[in-house]
């Protein structure tokens, strides 16, 4: 086990996500005047992206930590906010052909859930008639996100045990976030 794996990761990214968070769409999910339809974009955005990652990393490695599926979540999300989620043509991902660095990938996109978690209670206070599909994407193992982010760290730390495993993860959880920040910025 590589207790350094998940440690390695979060200060290997720190810039890539202080980038994402500092988008205008990003910094606008915080604004008091943020609207339904800048949401519904937002959502649709968010669908493009996970649909292809999860087609790869669902079930390997996701069933080894328990990973939910957030497709449904944002197909749902989108019906509930009126919109048709066949507009989010899958974006361009990084190849993720190799054990480690499909680690390094679900690293991003699980602990993208503990930003989530604070997306959803805004959302819920700055929008309180939508209904609580709109907004279950960011929430997507409700009161159990700790004890999930927990797993994931740990399996994190046995699966990425060599220093060229950590490299690869790396490499694709940058990569990952360069994902997001393309279709986040377009
Ligand atoms: C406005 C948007 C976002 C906000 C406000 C936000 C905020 C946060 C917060 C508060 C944490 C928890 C830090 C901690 O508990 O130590 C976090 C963690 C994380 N977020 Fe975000 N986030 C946002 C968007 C994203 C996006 C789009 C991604 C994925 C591309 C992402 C990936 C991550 C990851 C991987 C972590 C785990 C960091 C670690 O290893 O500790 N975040 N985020």
């Amino acid at each position: 086990m590589n207790e350094a794996a998940w440690p390695t990761l979060r200060d290997s990214t720190r810039a890539d996500h202080a980038l994402v968070e500092s988008l205008p769409r990003m910094r606008r999910l915080f604004a008091d005047d943020f609207r339904v339809d800048e949401f519904r974009d937002l959502l649709t955005r968010m669908l493009a992206l996970h649909a292809p990652l999860e087609a790869v990393l669902a079930v390997d490695p996701g069933a080894a930590v328990g990973y939910l599926p957030r497709v449904p979540l944002l197909q749902a999300g989108l019906a509930a906010l009126g919109a048709d989620p066949a507009l989010a043509r899958p974006a361009a991902v990084p190849e993720l052909g190799n054990a480690a660095s499909r680690w390094g990938a679900l690293y991003v996109i699980e602990g993208s859930i503990l930003g989530g978690q604070l997306i959803h209670r805004h959302i819920c206070r700055l929008f309180p008639d939508l209904p609580p599909a709109a907004a279950a994407f960011y929430l997507p193992y409700g009161d159990a996100a700790g004890p999930q982010w927990q797993r994931v760290r740990s399996a994190l730390d046995a699966a990425l045990a060599s220093p060229a495993q950590l490299d690869r993860a790396v490499t694709a959880a940058r990569a990952t976030f360069a994902a997001f920040v393309a279709v986040l910025s377009a």
